[in-house]
């Protein structure tokens, strides 16, 4: 853990999703993951900058718009007003969503480009490509089908076989296709820019050494190396959609390159309407910066990217953390499953946001795993946890208050001074899970304290007490309430709502951190109000039934 000094600097980025789809589950694991980092981080009293952008370039979202009849411009700022309604809908709380195609964006890539052509990094070589001469266009790996070259399976991508898991180039496919026209591509030479990544492979593993990847990726990180580090095509061919390479006419840059650019294009636009100070984010390091991606796109953010920005002289990342794939029901996200699900279909289900962001912390860690959305699991946990050990706490105690005791509190009972006691013990210990991202024992630890604050309240029985002594009835409801409170500061970075209609019930002002535990007595509560329902079986049920397209 770094400890710059007590008050951390901190920029937060998730990884920025393509513009050509809807925001689903599997997506949302990160964004999740991320803000509840984030919002934990700002809890404490840090300075933390959430950002993200759509990265809108590529092969695929032209191809997409050219689909829908519309331009790629038309196309992104659609998706551009869908994803932040999504994200905002689940309760992701950008400081800054912003997009890749913009000007910041574009001066920042030519800039970086720039400089690694000057510092000798970037060279140039004529290579061969699959060309479709009626779309006129080179073909993307992922644009050509055919026959896998080892086992001979029909209809695989260019780059890789889901048969045989051969990977290849596609040029080997047998009996290619244009996935665009529907013809044979042919060979076509063309000149290509490169950025010398193996010349970097001494900054690397000094960079490595800083350890900005969790300890399970390391053997992962040396394959690559002991591989030797290839040399990256950075150049596109005319027609794409992205920004031009400074210097030619008609060569574009990969959408790679200026993707993750993006962060710092997003910082720029914060900066702005924040009256922060770029440089010293991206260039004094008085910030330390954290990147939350998926384990797909590992390479680029801990090879290429690191790379780029020592070349051109800005702060390299001080940690990548890398989180697994979603699997729905203990398989693969699909669509002929019904399991390729919208984040937009979860809420139309009336499916509560805050219970997909309970489960996913109760399951993600700091490790690399893959974890599972199990509809089964996924209404037990919540219906126990959320509704039955925590909001039930405040349901059948401010009955009694409302009811019988005036809505007054008093102070709290000696063993329920011994309950609070305990469970504030607890804070700095769920303080550090968050902190090392290891929201499952964080969500293990309040539940146990849930528990505890259970077993007080069935022990002490207010509502029998209430009948023959109001006085000990409330100090038993002051006890529990008290429990209440405190399991509701600490789970507010991942149930930010619920935690807030807890604070509105109890008169609680102040939600930093520091404040959790702080003593609620002698005083008036407000009446309480249904704050969640029960997750029903048949709303889950019915997620795997629409079938929509991304
Ligand atoms: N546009 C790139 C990222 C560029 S960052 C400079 C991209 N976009 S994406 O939309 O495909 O994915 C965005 C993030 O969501 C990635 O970190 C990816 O790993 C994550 N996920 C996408 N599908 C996922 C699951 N099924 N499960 C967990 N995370 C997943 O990659
Ligand atoms: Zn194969």
């Amino acid at each position: 853990m770094i400890v710059m000094s007590d008050k951390r600097r901190i920029l937060v980025t998730s990884a920025l999703p393509y513009a050509n789809g809807s925001i689903h589950l599997g997506h949302l694991v990160e964004y999740i993951q991320t803000d509840v980092w984030a919002r934990f981080q700002k809890m404490r009293g840090h300075e933390c900058v959430y950002i993200c952008a759509d990265d809108t370039h590529g092969t695929p979202i032209m191809l997409s718009a050219q689909k829908q009849g519309i331009t790629p411009e038309e196309l992104i700022e659609k998706v551009h007003v869908e994803h932040q309604a999504d994200f905002a809908a689940f309760h992701v709380e950008f400081d800054t969503y912003h997009t890749t195609h913009c000007d910041e964006n574009k001066e920042l890539s030519e800039l970086i480009y720039n400089r690694a052509k000057a510092a000798g990094a970037i060279c140039e070589k004529d290579i061969e490509q699959l060309y479709d001469e009626e779309a006129g266009m080179f073909l993307p790996d992922r644009f050509v089908k055919g026959e896998c070259p080892k086992c001979e399976a029909k209809e695989q991508y260019g780059d890789s076989c889901e048969v045989c898991s051969a990977t290849y180039s596609p040029k080997d496919l047998v009996e290619p296709v244009s996935v665009v026209s529907g013809q044979k591509p042919v060979l076509r030479h063309s000149n290509h820019i490169f950025f010398k990544l193996s010349d970097y492979e001494g900054f690397l593993q000094e960079w490595f050494k800083q350890d900005p990847v969790h300890e399970g990726l390391k053997k992962k990180l040396n394959e690559w190396f002991e591989s030797g580090l290839k040399d990256w095509d950075i150049s596109r061919d005319a027609p794409y959609f992205g920004f031009k390479i400074p210097g030619t006419d008609d060569k574009y840059f990969y959408v790679w390159v200026d993707a993750p650019v993006g962060y710092m294009a997003s910082t720029k636009k914060w900066c702005e309407t924040n009256g922060g100070d770029f440089d010293s984010i991206w260039v004094n390091g008085d910030y330390e910066i954290h990147h939350f991606i998926g384990k797909d796109i590992l390479y680029f953010h801990t090879l290429f990217w690191p790379v780029m920005l020592h070349v051109a002289e800005f702060q390299t990342p001080h940690h990548v953390h890398v989180h697994g794939f979603l699997t729905v029901n203990g398989e693969k996200m699909s669509k002929s499953r019904g399991t390729f699900i919208l984040a937009s279909s979860y809420l139309e289900q009336g499916l509560n946001p805050e219970y997909l962001r309970y489960y996913y912390a109760s399951k993600l860690s700091a490790s690399v795993e893959d974890i599972d959305l199990n509809f089964d699991d996924f209404i037990q946990r919540v219906n126990s946890d959320v509704v039955n050990k925590f909001v039930n706490i405040g349901s059948r105690l401010g009955a009694i208050v409302r009811k019988k005791l005036d809505l007054k509190l008093s102070t709290p009972d000696a063993e329920g001074e011994t309950l609070l006691a305990e469970m504030r013990q607890s804070i700095p210990v769920v303080a550090d899970l968050y902190d090392a991202r290891e929201t499952n024992k964080a969500m293990r630890e309040i539940m146990r304290l849930a528990d505890l604050a259970n077993q007080y309240i069935d022990q002490k029985a207010p509502w029998t007490v209430v009948k023959t002594d109001e006085e000990h009835a409330r100090a038993i409801c002051t006890s529990g309430l008290n429990a209440l409170a405190i399991l509701s500061g600490l789970l507010s970075p991942v149930m930010p709502v619920l935690s807030s209609k807890v604070a509105s019930f109890l008169g609680i002002t102040d939600t930093i951190w520091d404040a959790i535990g702080t003593l609620i007595s002698d005083r008036e509560i407000a009446p309480f109000e249904r704050m969640a329902d029960r997750v029903d079986a048949d709303q889950v049920a019915s997620l795997t039934c629409t079938p929509k397209t991304a």
